[in-house]
């Protein structure tokens, strides 16, 4: 099999698992991230081949959709993997990334790390920000019917992981609670760079929707 033939063979089955996800999640997303993956990665130290499959495999299996559990993820890369011509160090690298690409910070400590993950994160913290992560933000919000605003209640970010997922708050406290905080948390220089247009956009909209909002503008 040719690096050509292993990736479109990835391809296709992401595309089939995915087949079912709502759309913040869905080919599409997968489709952003891997080519965010090739824009950073082309400025960075990498093995492509590992990043890329580590991009378009990240989301294969999202613990939100599955009670939370986060192995399956993992469990279904390593499996898809085997079926792969790739050696065992490059699979393990692979299912590392899609392991470990959502550590949020905070107290955990993250137990793996290299150039491959720290690009493929940046990568899917790009679709999180800018004028696809606005968009994507107020899907999700109104996939669990979720105000959009709502002045009286205040961004909290204090929540626990678990308190943030059941939360009701409007969309826009997930700008204050996220959206704004990733521009720091890039991994890369490239990755940083694309970020920080990304934010001020997200900045200008939230002035423009204040504005809006109060009849102003
Ligand atoms: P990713 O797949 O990019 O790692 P997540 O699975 O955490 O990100 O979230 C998927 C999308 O849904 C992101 O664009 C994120 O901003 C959005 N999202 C997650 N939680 C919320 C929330 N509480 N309110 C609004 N949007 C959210
Ligand atoms: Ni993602």
């Amino acid at each position: 099999m040719t690096r050509e033939e292993i990736l479109s063979t990835t391809v296709a089955f992401v595309k089939q698992q995915l087949a079912e996800t709502e759309s913040g999640h869905n080919w599409f997303h997968i489709e952003r991230v891997w080519r965010n993956t090739k824009l950073i990665a082309a400025n960075e130290p990498v093995d492509l081949l590992v990043a890329e499959l580590g991009a378009l495999l990240h989301d294969i299996a999202d613990s939100k959709f599955h009670q939370g559990d986060e192995t399956i993820g993992p469990a279904t890369a390593a499996l898809f993997l085997k079926g792969l011509p790739v050696d065992e160090t490059m699979a393990t690298h692979v299912v590392n990334i899609v392991k470990h690409i959502s550590f949020k910070g905070g107290n955990e400590e993250q137990v793996f790390s290299s150039p491959e993950l720290a690009v493929v994160q940046d990568a899917d913290r790009l679709d999180a920000i800018g004028a696809i992560g606005i968009a994507r933000a107020f899907h999700y919000g109104g996939f669990k019917n979720r105000e959009i605003y709502d002045p009286a209640v205040l961004p909290n970010l204090e929540m626990t992981k678990e308190e943030y997922k059941n939360s009701q708050a409007p969309t826009i406290n997930h700008f204050y609670e996220k959206l704004l905080l990733l521009k720091e948390r890039m991994n890369t220089a490239t990755g940083k760079k694309i970020a920080e247009a990304r934010h001020r956009f997200m900045e200008d909209y939230l002035q423009q929707f204040y504005g809006e909002w109060n009849g102003e503008c």
